[in-house]
């Protein structure tokens, strides 16, 4: 294949890590779990363990959509309301302690109202996506965070919050390429996550390899 064609393969991650739907694959020093799986289907049992949540789900229509083709599917949806009406169920069934999620200002209101549904308690910071891009954190609680975030990048922004709550496990329902993963388990965190795309999952597993996790299917 092409290069071009392969732009979305990601790299031979999943050469060394061939995680596929069905299957829960662990980092055995912190008793980790990642899956492959759909966040519209119900969750695996392990992701009740997170007593926080970090997330940077897609931000809009558009960018769900985009993440659908990039896993070679068909599944697309045609409102972002649907996405996030289900994003905001399956942190209510996660029922975590604190939930920080990462979004654009077209949604930022909405996603304000959900968490406000869920959590007593409302915080959003402006922030920075790749350094450039206005990006909106949110925090739902049952107490106010002392600390502030304006103006932090989401390269750190994950690190930050999970020291600042210091949660007994960390949990992602868009794991991507493992930024929350990574900053978890770099602080001797237990994460459990899932993501719709095996081939983006295996690029978490090997950066969480590389950091000297031990990773292997259960
Ligand atoms: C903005 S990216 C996450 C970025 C992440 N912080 C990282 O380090 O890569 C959003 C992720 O949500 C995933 N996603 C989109 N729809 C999903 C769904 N229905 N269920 C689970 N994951 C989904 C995408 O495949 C993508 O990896």
């Amino acid at each position: 294949m092409s290069k071009s064609c392969n732009k979305w393969e990601y790299g031979n991650s999943w050469d060394k890590f061939p995680i596929n739907i069905g299957q829960t694959w662990v980092e055995m020093k912190t008793n980790s779990s990642f899956a492959v799986h759909d966040l519209f289907d119900p969750l695996p049992a392990f992701m009740m363990s997170g007593d926080m949540i970090y997330c940077d789900p897609p931000w809009t229509l558009g960018n769900v959509n985009s993440f659908v083709t990039k896993n070679h599917s068909s599944k697309y949806i045609s409102n972002f309301k649907d996405f996030y009406t289900q994003l905001f169920a399956q942190v209510g069934v996660i029922a975590p302690r604190v939930c920080f999620l990462e979004i654009g200002k077209k949604h930022v209101d909405e996603f304000n109202t959900e968490m406000g549904k869920i959590f007593p308690t409302v915080q959003v910071w402006k922030t920075t996506y790749y350094k450039k891009h206005p990006c909106f954190l949110l925090r739902g609680g049952y107490e106010p965070a002392s600390f502030d975030y304006t103006g932090s990048d989401d390269e750190d922004t994950p690190s930050l919050a999970i020291r600042n709550e210091n949660p007994s496990c960390v949990a992602d329902l868009c794991t991507g390429r493992g930024l929350t993963a990574v900053s978890a388990i770099s602080q001797n965190k237990r994460f459990v996550g899932i993501e719709l795309n095996p081939r983006r999952m295996a690029v978490t597993l090997d950066k969480v390899s590389k950091k000297g996790g031990d990773i292997c299917q259960k």
